[in-house]
């Protein structure tokens, strides 16, 4: 870039600060964004004063300091502030403001301005510190997770000494590690090969009542590692998994959903923008839903609702689902979006498990298939193989090896077949 130039403008960093004794350690985050080119702004609660003021926080870069949602002249920034924003970082989090964050509690600037910037598309990042206990605290942990399900990235906190003298897992990771993150969150640049990936991940559940559904066993870890893997070769990585799936460390973006419907809405959703040039499909979805339900008594009963009564058999009515692997391509804003599907198998005849990766190439429009056999999982095992349309299969021993020759595949922009076959 010549010198004449302008440069890029950098995305726009709001950081939200909580009562902790971290809070000098994540003003270095500020010092650090604003050096390289970063415009930061900071929300914080009432509690930081005790640790940094204002005018620290403002000598090391922030813009503008919101500790006060009814501050005359600023009654709009709990709103403006989030508006602003292209990423949201909660750091540190402190045990109270993580659970107040869970439960919708808006009663400061912090965890106004965080509702407030919730549900725009922008990535919303907690890093929580606090002595072991406070962390380990079920109400703690619940909120966690809950947090995670709303597609909050969620930093693992670090181990070690802590402030109070214990020895333990709480502390806030180090400011370079939540640098790292962030950029990962943010400087997505497709020039630099890196491709923008949707894995679909877990198993779908139909509802029979409101505590019964049929399900089936994926635990949707294959796809948590691909997601992992291809994040940190350089991907943008979404993550669309069930409610219960192993969750991946920080991707570019996380969201679930729970049925074989609310899976088909989400993908039509995200493929119809246009903002993905791969999707690899390893969720394993339901071949039906329930389409009614009847019992010996009772006729037919409203299923889906409240629960259904116990004393008596009941019949359910199954209808097949599409594949939703079929209408990927026909979803997708991006014409030439690649996609890459999943068989499992269950026997030991060859012929027959490339017979099912056969068939999904030509029943579906795929790409590349990801085959696997029952026959050959274990607790300790589980090899898979790659095929393009030249049907040789690439072996990978584990899901890091296939992250691997996946990456090999999207590098070589399909032009060409994996041309090894591993031992
Ligand atoms: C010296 C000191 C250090 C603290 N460090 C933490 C901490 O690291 N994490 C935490 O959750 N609470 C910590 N607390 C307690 C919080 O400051 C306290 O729960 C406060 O109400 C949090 O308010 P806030 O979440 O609105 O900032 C600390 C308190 C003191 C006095």
């Amino acid at each position: 870039m010549s010198s004449s130039e302008p440069t890029p403008a950098r995305p726009n960093i709001l950081l939200l600060m909580s009562g902790s004794i971290a809070c000098a350690k994540a003003t270095a985050l500020i010092s650090e964004w604003t050096k390289r080119g970063h415009k930061v702004r900071v929300a914080c609660t009432r509690s930081v004063a005790e640790f940094v003021g204002a005018a620290t926080l403002q000598g090391l870069g922030a813009e503008v300091v919101f500790d006060n949602v009814f501050t005359p002249g600023q009654v709009m920034e709990h709103i403006s502030l989030g508006r602003w924003a292209d990423i949201v970082i909660a750091a540190p989090a402190t045990s109270n403001l993580i659970n107040k964050l869970s439960t919708g509690i808006a009663d400061d600037a912090v965890s106004t301005v965080w509702q407030a910037a919730y549900g725009q598309g922008k990535p919303m990042v907690i890093v929580p510190a606090m002595n072991t206990r406070m962390w380990r605290y079920p109400a703690t942990q619940e909120s966690i997770n809950r947090l995670k399900q709303w597609g909050i990235h969620v930093l693992p906190v670090g181990k070690g000494k802590l402030a109070c003298g214990e020895h333990g897992e709480g502390r806030l990771p180090e400011p370079l590690e939540i640098l790292q993150m962030v950029d990962r969150l943010l400087t997505f640049d497709p020039s630099t090969n890196g491709q923008r990936i949707l894995i679909t991940a877990g198993g779908t559940r139909e509802r029979i009542d409101s505590v019964r559904y049929i399900g089936n066993m994926s635990s949707g870890r294959t796809a948590s590692r691909l997601a992992e893997e291809l994040t940190a070769a350089g991907h943008a990585v979404t993550w669309l998994g069930a409610e219960d799936a192993v969750r991946p460390g920080p991707v570019a973006r996380l969201e679930s959903y729970y049925s074989f419907a609310d899976l088909e809405t989400r993908l039509q959703a995200l493929l119809g923008s246009g903002g993905y040039d791969v999707v690899i499909h390893a969720a394993a979805v339901s071949d039906f839903s329930v389409a009614r339900v009847e019992s010996a008594g009772h006729g037919t009963l409203e299923h889906g609702g409240e629960k259904l009564p116990s004393e008596c058999g009941l019949i359910l009515h199954l209808k097949p689902n599409p594949k939703l692997l079929d209408s990927l391509k026909t979803w997708s804003g991006n014409p030439a979006l690649r996609v890459i599907g999943f068989k499992l198998t269950d026997s030991k005849d060859p012929q027959q498990r490339m017979a099912a990766v056969k068939k999904q190439f030509d029943s579906s429009a795929v790409d590349a298939v990801v085959h696997n056999d029952l026959a050959e999982i274990s607790q300790t095992s589980h090899p898979f193989y790659l095929y393009t349309s030249s049907l040789q299969p690439v072996h990978c021993a584990d899901s890091d090896v296939l992250a691997r020759k996946i990456n090999e595949l999207l590098a070589k922009r399909w032009r060409e077949q994996p041309d090894e076959v591993l031992p």
